[in-house]
């Protein structure tokens, strides 16, 4: 039985990090649509490649204007590393390093080479200044075309970014989407689940990695193409 959810807070919830649902919409929590997870690039002010580990984002576009869409907390290095330089690399890692990723965050310091303190390495972009990650086997160079917050007085900053340049690597080349897929590994920000009409919390948040990828149809294609 489909139930009707109210959108507002409950007083019940419990932070388990204070100021959790200041962050994030406790909606967030409820709802636990996977998002992929991805790096965003930058450079520093002295120059030193800066990583911010996201999950917030998107790629979307038409014809000549694939975009990269982000929402950055606008405390965040990359944040204002974007508005002083217009541009970054959006590096989609492989869960093989997924210890390495998160090292970017515990290593996250205003002056230092982020990439290489956490065991990945610096990789020279062709079309912006924003660094690639090497270990990263799909990275698209971007530059910025607009900014706004999330609302007014939110801490959430959009960014979106038309794509100048993609780099991939020949090991996930792959025809077969599902076996392309399984190659990738890339991974999702799985959140914590919090139950919608008791506020029960399950969990920390947790990683995932697509397993099962079906060929629903076959060699005829979507119905509406084959695309
Ligand atoms: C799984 C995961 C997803 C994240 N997604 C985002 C995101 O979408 N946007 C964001 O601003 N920070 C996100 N963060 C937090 C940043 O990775 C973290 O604040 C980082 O240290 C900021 O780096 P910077 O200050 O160098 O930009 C995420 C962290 C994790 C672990």
């Amino acid at each position: 039985m489909k139930r009707e959810i109210n959108i507002t807070q409950p007083e019940y919830l419990i932070e388990d990090w204070p100021g959790k649902y200041d962050v994030f919409s406790w909606l967030e929590y409820i709802v636990t649509v996977p998002n992929p997870i991805f790096f965003v690039t930058t450079r520093k002010e002295n120059g030193a490649p800066n990583a911010n580990l996201s999950s917030w984002g998107l790629l979307i576009g038409e014809k000549d204007n694939y975009s990269s869409l982000l929402a950055l907390l606008d405390n965040s290095h990359t944040h204002n590393n974007i508005l002083r330089e217009g541009e970054w690399c959006v590096c989609f890692p492989s869960f093989q390093h997924y210890r390495q990723c998160f090292e970017t965050i515990r290593l996250n310091q205003p002056d230092n080479d982020e990439i290489t303190d956490a065991g990945l390495t610096v990789e020279l972009p062709k079309s912006v200044r924003a660094p690639r990650i090497a270990e990263c086997p799909v990275n698209l160079e971007c530059r910025l075309e607009w900014h706004r917050p999330l609302y007014e007085n939110s801490r959430w900053h959009l960014f979106a970014g038309r794509v100048t340049h993609l780099a991939m690597d020949e090991s996930v080349m792959v025809p077969d989407p599902a076996e392309r897929i399984q190659i990738m590994e890339l991974m999702y920000n799985v959140r914590s689940t919090v139950h919608p009409m008791t506020g029960e919390q399950y969990g920390p948040n947790t990683l995932g990695i697509l397993n099962r990828v079906e060929d629903i149809f076959g060699k005829q294609g979507h119905p509406k193409g084959s695309g």
